[in-house]
């Protein structure tokens, strides 16, 4: 059966391709969504791309999960990353692989951005590539689910 994976941007995201190019770069997030969705075809899994501005919409999504047949998650909670118990307890409750993406490398960025919330309902991070750090978490999840699948 082919895996399901769930890839949820958060706040902002919408505005990749002219929001501070300088750090998030050019390419937009129906772009990076598109490269997904080939990249998925590639690895022989489906990929299903969501963004909200919402935290209580990035719980809703995480927690019905599950029941809609995914196998793991990617996320890239925008700021919710800094902030959010909220969308770690959904993680650690659903306890689906996920990987946690940034375009940017908060670590090398404000203060403020070195903590990571979500990090430990996370198996893996992927952060600092621009775009392609979605692609590449990707190629991570879907190795990861294949083992575990083995
Ligand atoms: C981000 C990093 C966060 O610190 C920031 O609030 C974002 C984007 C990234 O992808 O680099 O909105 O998650």
């Amino acid at each position: 059966m082919t895996a399901r994976i769930l890839c949820i941007s958060g706040p902002n995201l919408q505005l990749l391709g002219t929001r501070q190019p300088d750090v998030y770069g050019r390419v937009t997030l129906p772009e990076i969504h598109a490269r997904l969705a080939t990249r998925g075809r590639a690895l022989g899994v489906e990929v299903e791309a969501r963004q909200t501005n919402h935290e209580g919409t990035i719980v809703d999504w995480i927690g019905s999960a599950p029941a809609e047949g995914v196998a793991g998650l990617l996320l890239n909670p925008g700021a919710y990353t800094h902030t959010s118990i909220a969308i770690l307890d959904a993680l650690s409750g659903v306890a689906l692989p996920c990987v946690e993406v940034h375009l940017s490398n908060p670590d090398a960025r404000e203060p403020f951005r070195r903590r990571s919330r979500v990090a430990k309902a996370c198996f893996a991070r992927v952060a600092g590539f621009g775009a392609d750090s979605y692609e590449l978490a990707l190629e991570g999840l879907a190795r990861r689910i294949a083992a575990s699948r083995a």
